[in-house]
């Protein structure tokens, strides 16, 4: 590893699993000082325990992403142990149920909205403060391509994702010029324990050589593929990147899926 974060300080939440925890990884290789956070304490500890392995430096913190209360307290904590934060990755999600319209219930979509779009909220509100006092500042959101087209997930998981890619873009305009960077990234189909289900499924009934095939890599991705672009909009060498929302997904958004066509 080249050291692409090295002395960096990154609050990164859902850190346990999936996406999040391929993140740590990384950003624990590349030289970062690491505050994870997760609601899941057992696999976060698994996380903590293998960034220990290979000599990082991490502290985690159980931490619904939803509660405002709980924001706070990481990233006081963060402060407190690191005095600096770098880079906040929001990752944190869930994926919301595929009911009809007709039957979804307004509790559900409050509840994803609260994981996917509030925790991102409060975890910028309340950092965004001191970034802006050290003009330094790099904050990365994981949306989803769901969040750009139809076809990828349920209406509230996708609505939600919409709501996290303009927040991604007005609250960039708002800091840029404190030096303060805010891109999103919009993963395609990833094996995590989101799409374990399906994945399980599709094997199950042997249709795994189709995951992913309507993608112009024709496959979907490993969790650490999408680790790389949120290294990149993380370190120094995104330095004027800002407001965007970055698909990863195998080429899915590059074009139209004519029924019948795209095979
Ligand atoms: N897997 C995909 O195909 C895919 C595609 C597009 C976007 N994403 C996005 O990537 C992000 C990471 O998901 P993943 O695929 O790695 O899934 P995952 O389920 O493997 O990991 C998500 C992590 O978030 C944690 N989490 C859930 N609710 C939380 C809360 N309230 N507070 C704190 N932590 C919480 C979970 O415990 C879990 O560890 C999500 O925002 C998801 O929407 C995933």
């Amino acid at each position: 590893m080249s050291g692409r974060l090295n002395g960096k300080k990154a609050i990164i939440t859902g850190a346990a699993n999936g996406i999040g925890r391929a993140s740590a990884l990384l950003f624990a290789k590349e030289g970062a000082n690491l505050v994870l956070a997760d609601v899941n304490e057992s696999d976060l500890g698994q996380v903590e325990k293998e960034i220990k392995d290979i000599k990082g430096n991490v502290l985690t913190r159980k931490t619904d992403v939803s509660s405002e209360e709980e924001i706070k307290a990481l990233i006081s904590i963060a402060l407190e142990k690191f005095t600096n934060i770098d880079i906040l990755v929001n990752n944190a999600g869930i994926g919301g149920g595929l009911d009809a319209l007709e039957e979804q219930k307004s509790e559900e979509w409050h509840m994803v909205y609260d994981i996917n779009v509030m925790g991102p909220v409060y975890a910028t509100k309340h950092i965004i403060a001191h970034m802006k006092a050290r003009r330094s500042g790099s904050i990365i959101n994981i949306a989803s391509v769901a969040g750009l087209l139809s076809g990828a997930g349920g209406n509230a998981y996708s609505a939600s994702k919409a709501a996290l890619i303009n927040f991604t873009k007005t609250s960039a305009c708002e800091v840029g010029s404190f030096n303060v960077r805010i891109n999103a990234i919009c993963p395609g189909l990833i094996e995590t324990g989101m799409t374990q289900p399906f994945f399980e499924w599709a094997r199950s009934v042997g249709k795994e050589s189709q995951l992913g095939k309507y993608c112009e890599l024709k496959r979907a991705a490993a969790p650490e593929e999408v680790a790389w672009a949120i290294l990149f909009l993380a370190s120094d060498e995104a330095s004027y990147m800002t407001g965007q929302a970055i698909p990863v997904d195998g080429g899915i958004t590059a074009s139209m899926s004519v029924p019948g066509r795209k095979i």
